[in-house]
């Protein structure tokens, strides 16, 4: 699969919102996609499939002086497995990096095992736990950071055969 990762635009929100809702159960409103796009310290990515262009998966960052923190991830359930959420991560902390992010930070339940395993593959570590933060299931939070300067990957590329091309602006 070839993929090419780009910034989320307007154009991009109903297949976004489409994925959105096949991968959560309580799924972020299309608004909030909408200030993702116009607010300046947020970097949101969609990686579109080529040669079609259909959007396979996306990616919500924001940067805070050196700190990156992922807000959202989801790829499209048809193309999942497929190296997709691993390729769309690692692109978008490279740009974070290259924009002075030295430590990405994220949350994630530890229920979700293909998530957590994810993370670990770029190297993200547990650093912490909130107690009771998904409050409908009262579920907790692991905290998992990663300090991109120690990431390999950040100078290597992921290791997977995806043939692709990097963001185009
Ligand atoms: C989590 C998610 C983004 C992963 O995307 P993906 O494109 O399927 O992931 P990749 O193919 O890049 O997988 C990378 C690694 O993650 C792990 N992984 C991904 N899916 C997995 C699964 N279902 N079971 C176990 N491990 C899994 C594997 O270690 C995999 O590496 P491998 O294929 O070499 O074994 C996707 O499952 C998803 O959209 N889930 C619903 C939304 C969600 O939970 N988002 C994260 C919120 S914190």
């Amino acid at each position: 699969m070839r993929l090419l990762v780009t910034p989320l635009t307007r154009r991009h929100l109903p297949e976004v919102v489409a994925i959105e809702r096949a991968s959560f159960a309580r799924p972020w409103a299309p608004e909030l996609f909408e200030a993702e796009i116009r607010h300046r310290h947020a970097l949101p990515l969609v990686a579109q499939s080529l040669p079609a262009g259909m959007v396979v998966g996306y990616l919500c960052l924001w940067l805070v002086a050196e700190e990156v923190q992922v807000q959202n991830l989801a790829v499209h359930p048809a193309f999942r497995r497929r190296g997709v959420g691993r390729f769309l991560l690692a692109e978008g902390l490279r740009e974070a990096h290259r924009r002075g992010a030295r430590l990405a930070t994220l949350e994630v339940r530890p229920s979700n095992l293909a998530a957590r395993r994810l993370y670990a593959s770029l190297g993200f570590v547990e650093t912490g736990r909130r107690p009771g933060y998904y409050q409908a299931e009262g579920e907790d939070a692991l905290l998992l950071d990663c300090r991109l300067e120690e990431a390999a990957w950040l100078r290597t590329g992921t290791g997977k055969a995806l043939d692709h091309r990097r963001r185009s602006n």
